[in-house]
């Protein structure tokens, strides 16, 4: 056995708990919670007046791209039936629902003139039906479904694009910061830009790596930080509530220890993690140094005029220092970083970045090919921001595990309990964690992967006219965790029954 081989053990043993016999308890005051997107759970796409989004029209004008052809017209339904949804909740026995708002729904042309109160009312009965059960509601107010009429004027590419998001904000926090009291702004940035406008796999399909993802990070960054201020000034003296904005933070670790691929993983964790982070949570603020440095100097070689990353003048920099109460981390898996010796397109992200991505052969592959089961990973990246950024407080947004249907979700539970761990020996190392979030609480559409890919505690049977959810073995494992808070590696359930064992309930008091 060569040596890194047996770190490598050595290092799964040390964050499967190996490390010690010791049993570790949640606190009382964790939270664990399950989580959804509008576009991927609500269909009604244009019920009641609701306007058109960028997934819509993508979707709708290039069914080719989905794997199977399902796209978010109908979904789980959820718009008909979220009294199911919360009674799903309530089964789970979880503190709280992250969910996300649907700017069309609520604001058609996305401008505020017009509101379209069929949509407001959607949200005010979900909220009300979360709040009798005492089911905290986590509301995300942009998952990805930017209303269509601001695409066609350059969506998040245009500088405007800022204050429109400050604009639906103030309309959001109106209606619901009475009852809510946990926001987060924007669903990872990295995909709204990286995704969306440069690689264009993500509606609106733009593809313009490496300036169109660069000029959208700098207006959504601005356009939560914004938000972040508005309900600071507004609304947080009067309500207390908080927010935060969820960050995509996977963890990059080298291929190999030689210097040139420890370059290139440090770099590429710049680029992936610190441009979101560094200008939150940095003293100093701004990008990170190494990237602005990188793209202005590519930029200018590559005859532009100005850094293809657009700079922050000193008046953004301060908005946006210090702009989350917390960091909301996705976190799913970890790749390989090595340095490429291959071509990209110029200009481009890869281009900038230099760099290959590959998984450890080791690890457990999920039913997506990007998604390879890593834990240690989580513990790793906290201890990085941490760290770097001197131990801010973290909410864990989205973690999870796809498979195909069934209900035997044998490697979802085992997934679930094998991250939690990761993350109790973080919390464990000094890390401030408030809760964790599971993604998803069912089935849905997964974007360009539409049903192939499941993610659910529960299973949706998109066949039935109902959309009938049924709880998979990994909600059983999950309402066990909540429920003892502790890890029990083996345990199962006896039959898959579930009923529901919520505390008090609003009505009852
Ligand atoms: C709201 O503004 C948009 C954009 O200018 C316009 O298309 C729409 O007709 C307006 N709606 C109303 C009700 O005035
Ligand atoms: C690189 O070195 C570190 C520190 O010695 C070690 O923990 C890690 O396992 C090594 N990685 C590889 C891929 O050899």
């Amino acid at each position: 056995m060569n040596s890194s081989l047996l770190i490598f053990i050595l290092n799964i043993l040390y964050v499967s708990g190996w490390r010690d016999l010791k049993v570790r308890r949640f606190s009382d005051d964790f939270l664990f919670g399950a989580a959804t997107a509008a576009y991927q759970v609500e269909g009604g796409w244009d019920a009641d007046g609701k306007g058109e989004s960028i997934w819509d029209r993508y979707l709708h004008e290039h069914p080719e791209v989905i794997a199977d052809g399902v796209d978010g017209d109908v979904a789980s339904d959820s718009y008909h039936n979220y009294k199911r949804d919360v009674e799903m909740l309530r089964e789970l026995g979880v503190d709280f629902y992250r969910f996300s708002i649907s700017w069309p729904r609520i604001l058609p042309t996305g401008l505020p003139n017009q509101t379209n109160e069929k949509g407001v009312e959607y949200y005010n009965n979900l909220i009300n039906e979360l709040l009798k059960y005492n089911i905290q509601p986590v509301i995300t107010l942009y998952h990805f479904d930017l209303p269509q009429k601001l695409q066609d004027l350059g969506g998040w590419t245009n500088e405007l694009s800022v204050q429109w998001f400050e604009d639906y904000s103030r309309v959001v926090y109106e209606k619901y910061a009475d009852r809510v009291k946990y926001w987060i702004t924007i669903n990872q940035p990295s995909t709204v830009c990286v995704d969306s406008y440069g690689s264009g796999v993500f509606a609106p399909g733009i593809k313009s790596s490496g300036f169109g993802d660069y000029l959208c990070h700098k207006n959504v960054m601005l356009a939560h930080a914004k938000a972040y201020r508005l309900y600071e000034k507004e609304y947080k003296p009067k309500y207390q509530g908080s927010v935060g904005i969820a960050l995509s933070l996977n963890w990059a670790d080298q291929l190999t220890n030689d210097t040139q691929n420890v370059e290139a993983t440090d770099l590429y964790r710049e680029f992936t993690l610190d441009l979101y982070l560094h200008p939150i949570l940095a003293k100093s603020g701004n990008h990170p140094a190494a990237v602005r440095k990188l793209v202005a100097r590519r930029s200018q070689e590559q005859g532009y005029k100005k850094s293809r990353l657009p700079e922050l003048s000193a008046a953004e920099v301060e908005l946006l220092k210090g702009s989350a109460d917390f960091i909301g981390v996705n976190h799913y898996t970890t790749v390989l970083v090595s340095k490429s010796n291959k071509q990209h397109p110029k200009p481009s992200l890869l281009d900038d970045m230099g760099v290959d991505l590959s998984y450890r052969t080791e690890w457990r592959k999920s039913h997506s090919e990007w998604l390879r089961s890593a834990p240690y990973g989580l513990y790793k990246v906290l201890m990085y921001v941490n760290e770097k950024y001197d131990y801010p407080k973290f909410l864990i947004t989205e973690n999870g595990w796809s498979t195909s249907t069934g209900l035997g979700d044998q490697s979802r539970a085992d997934n679930i309990r094998e991250y939690l761990l990761a993350l109790q020996l973080a919390i464990e190392d000094g890390s401030d964690v408030m809760g964790y979030t599971a993604w998803s609480l069912m089935d849905n559409i997964e974007w360009i992967a539409g049903t192939s890919e499941r993610f659910g505690l529960y299973e949706v049977d998109f066949d039935s006219e109902e959309k009938t959810r049924k709880p998979r073995l990994s909600a059983f494992v999950y309402k066990r965790i909540i429920q003892k808070r502790i890890l029990e590696p083996d345990w199962l359930p006896e039959n898959l029954e579930i009923s529901i064992t919520q505390k008090v309930t609003r009505e009852e008091l």
